[in-house]
């Protein structure tokens, strides 16, 4: 289902809250919520308001456990753009949740250790039981995660090349297109539909022409999110511009 919002601050209270609950009701009954994050802009939004409800209304992260779908490749995890750096500063840094229960691919990795690190990440979500909620932005080239065009329904988490595209749209992080690393760590498609509940948030008109093609297009490798039309655990939350293409 598609729920279209007046603005990204409304739909990102809405995805807060839903978040908050799903913590809540975990924590009713003893268990741990098992989230699986995203980093950019996209998700800001909602970072800031469990922050909000965090210190104002004691939400607590005790019993959360986060597993992260992306990082770049290489990446120190205490540079400016590492997605370490942007979950501390959005999130982590503002709430209580233990250290040991964040988990963010490692950028540091030699290259010859990496997929040993992609399959333990896949045996430490299933260890948890898997996701329970995963939260995804769009890239325009149609990526969730980095799982550019080509990507495989069934991928887990792998070593994967930029498109160009991507790249560009980073570069501004990064102070140029070059400095943008060429790889990244990645969840697969196959990863992000094991989770029992899939919330894809869109924003601003810049997004509108790929969340036509995500939601109405032919589900192809070519645009990636297209597989999530497959799944019936999945929810396109849209502000009206990224919604405007839509018919
Ligand atoms: C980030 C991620 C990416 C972004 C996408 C949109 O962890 O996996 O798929 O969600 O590139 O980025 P923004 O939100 O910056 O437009």
């Amino acid at each position: 289902p598609v729920s279209v919002f007046d603005n990204q601050h409304a739909a990102s209270i809405n995805v807060a809250q839903r978040i908050a609950n799903l913590i809540k009701a975990k924590q009713e009954k003893g268990e741990k919520a098992i989230l699986g994050l995203a980093t950019g802009a996209t998700p800001v939004g909602v970072y800031a308001e469990l922050v909000r409800m965090h210190k104002e209304e004691g939400l607590s992260f005790k019993n959360v456990v986060t597993f992260n779908l992306d990082e770049y490749y290489p990446m120190k995890p205490d540079a400016a753009q590492s997605y370490v750096t942007f979950m501390n500063e959005q999130l982590f840094n503002h709430i209580d949740i233990d250290k040991e229960n964040i988990h963010i691919p490692d950028g540091t990795l030699p290259e010859n250790e990496v997929a040993d690190f992609c399959l333990n990440y896949e045996k430490k979500i299933s260890a948890y039981g898997g996701l329970d909620l995963q939260i995804l932005g769009i890239g325009r080239t149609g990526h969730i995660g980095f799982n550019e065009p080509g990507s495989a329904p069934n991928s887990g988490t792998r070593l994967v090349t930029l498109d160009d595209l991507t790249r560009r749209d980073a570069s501004r992080d990064f102070g140029g297109k070059e400095n943008v690393p060429t790889k990244a760590i990645t969840m697969g498609v196959g990863t992000i539909f094991k989770a029992r509940e899939i919330i894809l948030m869109a924003w601003n008109q810049k997004k509108a022409p790929i969340i036509k093609k995500a939601v109405e297009g032919e589900i192809s490798a070519e645009v990636p999110a297209t597989y999530l039309q497959l799944s019936d655990q999945v929810e396109f939350i849209l502000d009206q511009d990224a919604a405007s293409e839509l018919t």
